[in-house]
């Protein structure tokens, strides 16, 4: 962590002009963190703010609007960004530090807060490094930066994933069928194990795990055995014992990763084949990441909103908010990015017990 008051002294007393960003997929809590710090910068500094549109893209274009008190009213509640977002890569489509440099200046614009998950910053950094000033927030709805103990997003999308699983047990039981639910998680299975241990799930699957067909298989006899609908939630990044590599068969996104998804509806014909048990697969996807933020989610939002705008004030250029326990520190983007967050062996093995 670093000493923020330290820093705090050098600048207090100058409004500046901060540009907000939100970048990669979008999130529950975005519109919370731009409220955030939205209304402390202009209460407590008097700073003004931009919003640079669909995220790095809007940068890279010098294409912004205002964004007055108002704009940020009640937007605590609505999920999505207000601002847009995109996958765009700043160093890419003719942009670069010294474009972006441009436009800062001719904008008037003193520093950014970039919004987003690994890959922005990554980017943050690179341009960081070059010379601009920009501080960052953690947004990952798989919770994956080791970082920041919870990132805003993921409680929702546990709720949103644990509501949809709790809907096709009833299905599942009425039926006597094996559900398969797909939650996210592209290299980590956070998501999986909440939603699956808040359901009651038979077995969970996470990218971090690998495990056989034979082994889910048992787990779902067992169920059945019992006179249950045996349930199994897998993460999108899952890989079964004899894959290699994550199902993936949708091409690629702008960061040239692997679009996930489908591992449910590889796994659905081989469990059905091996237990003789009607078995159903569903894909939850985007709905985990959209509607409304549920109360933690705007609360640690809103907070690191503010943060945020402690860092800029405070000259903490590199650094990024995090939660650590109940409070909030600023964290270098080298730290930031350093480990992954996976689920530790211990919390799967606690879990595991209760499978089959
Ligand atoms: O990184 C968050 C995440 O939701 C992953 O779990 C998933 O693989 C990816 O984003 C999906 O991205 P997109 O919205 O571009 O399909």
């Amino acid at each position: 962590m670093l000493c923020l008051y330290a820093a705090l002294s050098q600048d207090l007393s100058r409004n500046m002009k901060i540009g907000i960003l939100t970048s990669g997929g979008d999130c529950p809590g975005l519109n919370a963190v731009i409220r955030g710090a939205v209304l402390k910068g202009i209460a407590i500094h008097g700073h003004e703010f931009v919003g640079f549109l669909d995220g790095w893209r809007g940068v890279v274009g010098g294409d912004i609007i205002g964004i007055p008190r108002t704009l940020v009213r009640g937007i605590a509640k609505e999920g999505g960004t207000i601002l847009g977002t995109s996958r765009t890569n700043p160093f890419e489509n003719g942009g670069g530090p010294d474009v972006i440099r441009d436009h800062m200046e001719r904008l008037g614009i003193d520093a950014i807060i970039a919004i987003g998950g690994e890959g922005t910053l990554a980017a943050a950094k690179r341009l960081t490094d070059a010379g601009l000033k920009i501080v960052g927030v953690p947004k990952t709805v798989d919770n994956d930066l080791e970082a920041t103990d919870y990132s805003f997003g993921f409680d929702t999308a546990v709720q949103i994933a644990t509501e949809a699983i709790d809907r096709l047990r009833t299905t599942a039981e009425s039926h006597h069928r094996c559900m398969i639910a797909e939650v996210m998680g592209r290299h980590v299975g956070w998501i999986a194990l909440h939603a699956g241990m808040a359901a009651g799930a038979h077995a969970i699957l996470i990218p971090e795990q690998k495990v056989s067909i034979d082994r889910i298989t048992q787990w779902v006899k067992e169920a059945h055995t019992r006179g249950r609908a045996p349930l199994v939630v897998v993460a999108e990044g899952f890989v079964p014992e004899h894959m290699e590599t994550p199902h993936s068969e949708r091409g690629l996104d702008t960061f040239g990763r692997p679009r996930l998804g489908g591992i449910a509806d590889q796994l659905a014909p081989e469990l059905e084949a091996r237990t003789g048990i009607e078995t159903r697969a569903t894909i939850l996807g985007h709905i985990q990441r959209g509607g409304v933020p549920s109360a933690l989610d705007r609360v640690l939002a809103t907070r690191l909103g503010m943060a945020a705008v402690d860092s800029v004030v405070g000259g903490l250029w590199g650094t990024m908010v995090a939660l650590n326990g109940t409070g909030i520190e600023h964290v270098g983007f080298q730290e930031a990015l350093a480990q992954l967050k996976v689920v530790p062996q211990k919390r799967y093995d606690e879990a595991a017990v209760l499978f089959g």
